[in-house]
């Protein structure tokens, strides 16, 4: 496999803090949740709070449609749902990349079940040629073409997520 860089560590954190920036001005004075996907949002999530100045909180879900391919299998399973009270609460999502759609859909849905006060999307990445079901993402840092990338949290077969920047993974 040869990595090539896509978006580098200053692109990437410039995005980052724009979305901050929205997030800071949109949920001002609010009891945010700040609910991040695992594992692939762990970094996007770290980096994104350290500019937030609100009381908020965050918590984990686990859903998994990927094996090690890098095409969904269609089906999502939820392995870890939110620990904490989402009911009444603003909720915002924090994804790595959305790609069919199907992960945050079935999140989203999921949530729905449990009343909170509103739910949006924050996603690092988008790659809405590969979307199956429409969703509207409220926070978007970069829309991309049909690429498979690795690093900043994002995986292929679990490696690569420790890669500062985000990489195109191409067969030689
Ligand atoms: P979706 O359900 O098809 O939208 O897929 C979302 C999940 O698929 C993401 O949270 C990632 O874990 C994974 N995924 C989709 N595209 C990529 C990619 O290009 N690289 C690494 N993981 C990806």
């Amino acid at each position: 496999m040869k990595l090539e860089v896509f978006l580098d560590q200053h692109q990437i954190s410039q995005a980052v803090e724009r979305l901050a920036g929205e997030i800071q001005r949109d949920y001002e004075g609010m009891d945010l949740l700040m609910l991040g996907v695992l594992k692939g949002s762990f970094i996007f999530m770290a980096d994104l709070v350290r500019h937030l100045r609100l009381p908020l909180e965050m918590d984990f879900v686990r859903l998994s449609s990927y094996g090690d391919a890098t095409e969904s299998s269609g089906r999502v399973s939820m392995t870890q749902g939110p620990s904490g009270e989402v009911k009444g609460r603003p909720v915002l999502i924090v994804e790595d990349i959305v790609d069919s759609g199907l992960t945050v859909d079935f999140l989203m849905k999921h949530l729905a079940r449990q009343g909170p006060a509103s739910v949006r999307i924050c996603a690092l990445l988008d790659k809405p040629s590969r979307r199956q079901v429409p969703l509207s993402i409220h926070y978007l840092g970069f829309q991309i073409p049909d690429l498979f990338v690795v690093g900043y949290g994002l995986d292929y077969g679990e490696k690569y997520r420790h890669l500062p920047d985000i990489c195109v993974l191409k067969q030689e």
